[in-house]
């Protein structure tokens, strides 16, 4: 602290000043009374010595210490005051860091896995890059400098037309790019859809149960209550839903999530004439509909009834979620309070990214793309059913006709935690299903991805499978000293 000009050496000097390349005296001063200033060793008003005396006591020229103070003066830290000298500012002190027990924990930490199947990623491997930088090349060679200002906060028109004619031609989708609003990720528009929704009127949100985990507690912050309605064999359960008061329901109709249920024509019907009876409103998360493997994928629902569905789709499933490129198509009047919320929430998603996709969809790169991964996702999946029907035939696999990943049901007598400890006991991540369940009771099950690992892998992740299950109840244990809480699932991506 420093009330008078000193005499001894103050505590917050630097030990020594010394030349170094790409730090002056002056910077290395000025760095060195900042930090003291914000660490509270320097308070407010306190009067700092004189340039001279700091110079001496430093052992450097005076215009060092003149340098730094008035560049310290410049930036608010000291104040000139008539008659008393240069003393300190009143500044903010740095908002604290956070300690590392509220930092949430990395994906990949806990324990170290060899072979990693919890769901979440597409195969990251398989990003077009070529075909995405040629055609970044293209764009940045042909784009006008208008597009790069604040010209599309719903989005460039170029994808919303490509958009509008690619969810037309591949999801039968009634959609015009005037209708479209690019988001950032689906979640975005999940958000934006609910948050309105809310603000109209819908108090109550009803969702899938089993059903994206982070979704739910994300949504549940837009809305007053969120109720779960059980999925069978043909999809959600509209009769359940009709027995609520909601007057909105997500639901993720073409593979749903986790469960890989497509749902029934009957239950579309029912759905609609639910939504129009209550005059409600259907959000369609069309997440991963271009994964298909055994038959032609089924048309979008907003297809049938544009007045009461809103559709929402991304490419974090077909080319990566770190582009954060979603969409949403709502019917009006949702559609325009979607459109002014995304406005001036953030006037409008990065636009660069928009043109590239919006050109991989006009040359053919992102069909092709499209193609090649649905080839390889679906070898990896054969790879994965044939192994698991050899060496677990009674671990019953339900969601294989399309999408990224499978779910197992446990047969009775095991449970998920001691699956996945031993699995994990084995170097395996796998990731159990009950917490998808909600409020509602859900069976002992997995959830595994095959996206990301070749067939030899997957193939090595099933015998692993087995020998953890050989391993439960045989009083081996699961032999890894791992608590099964540190499994569970810790952050965003290992729900997905
Ligand atoms: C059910 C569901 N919908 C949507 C998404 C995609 O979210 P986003 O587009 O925000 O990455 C995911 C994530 O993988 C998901 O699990």
């Amino acid at each position: 602290m420093v009330d008078q000009p000193h005499r001894r050496r103050a505590s917050w000097l630097p030990a020594t000043l010394s030349d170094r390349p790409g730090r002056t005296l002056r910077q290395q001063l000025r760095e060195a009374m900042k930090g003291a200033i914000r660490a509270g060793h320097l308070p407010a008003g306190a009067t700092v010595p004189s340039s001279r005396a700091l110079a001496e006591d430093l052992g450097v020229s005076r215009g060092v210490v003149v340098d730094a103070y008035a560049q310290l003066t410049a930036e608010g830290f000291l104040t000139t005051r008539a008659g008393s000298g240069t003393v300190v500012s009143q500044v903010a002190l740095p908002v604290a860091r956070p300690t590392p027990a509220t930092v949430a924990p990395a994906f990949a930490e806990g324990p170290s896995y060899s072979i990693d199947l919890r769901p979440g990623l597409p195969d990251l491997g398989a990003f077009p890059r070529a075909a995405w930088m040629a055609a970044t090349r293209d764009v940045l060679r042909s784009l006008p400098d208008e597009e790069l200002g604040y010209v599309a906060p719903w989005g460039a028109m170029a994808l919303r037309k490509e958009l509008a004619d690619y969810l037309t031609r591949v999801r039968a989708a009634m959609v015009e790019a005037d209708h479209l609003v690019i988001v950032s990720g689906a979640t975005q528009a999940l958000t934006l859809l609910v948050r309105m929704l809310a603000k109209s009127g819908h108090e109550v949100l009803a969702i899938e149960s089993p059903s994206n985990v982070v979704q739910r507690q994300v949504l549940g912050r837009h809305i007053s209550r969120i109720v779960e309605i059980p999925v069978d064999d043909e999809g959600i359960d509209v009769s359940k839903l009709e027995s609520t008061v909601a007057s909105a329901v997500l639901i993720t109709p073409a593979h749903q999530y986790p469960s890989g249920v497509v749902l029934s024509p009957a239950r579309r019907s029912a759905l609609i004439r639910w939504a129009e009876g209550v005059n409600g409103v259907v959000i369609e998360d069309d997440y991963d509909s271009e994964f298909r493997y055994d038959r032609r994928p089924v048309g979008c629902l907003q297809g049938l009834d544009p007045q009461h569905v809103a559709l929402v789709g991304s490419v974090s499933k077909s080319l990566a979620p770190g582009l954060r490129l979603g969409w949403v198509v709502a019917p009006l009047p949702l559609y325009e309070r979607v459109r002014t919320a995304k406005r001036d929430d953030d006037f409008g998603s990065p636009v660069l990214s928009q043109h590239v996709l919006a050109r991989l969809m006009t040359n053919g790169g992102y069909d092709r793309h499209i193609r090649r991964t649905r080839r390889r996702y679906m070898d990896r999946r054969d790879a994965l059913v044939t192994a698991l029907g050899q060496q677990l035939p009674d671990w019953e696999v339900r969601g294989r006709a399309g999408g990224l990943h499978v779910m197992l049901r446990l047969p009775s007598g095991l449970d998920e935690e001691s699956v996945c400890a031993a699995a994990a006991a084995r170097g395996l991540a796998v990731q159990g299903t009950r917490a998808m369940y909600g409020a509602l009771p859900g069976p002992d099950g997995l959830f595994i991805s095959y996206a990301r690992a070749p067939t030899g892998v997957l193939t090595e992740a099933v015998q692993r499978l087995a020998a953890a299950r050989s391993s439960i109840g045989t009083g081996e244990g699961n032999g890894s000293g791992v608590a099964v809480q540190s499994l569970r699932p810790a952050t965003a991506l290992d729900y997905f």
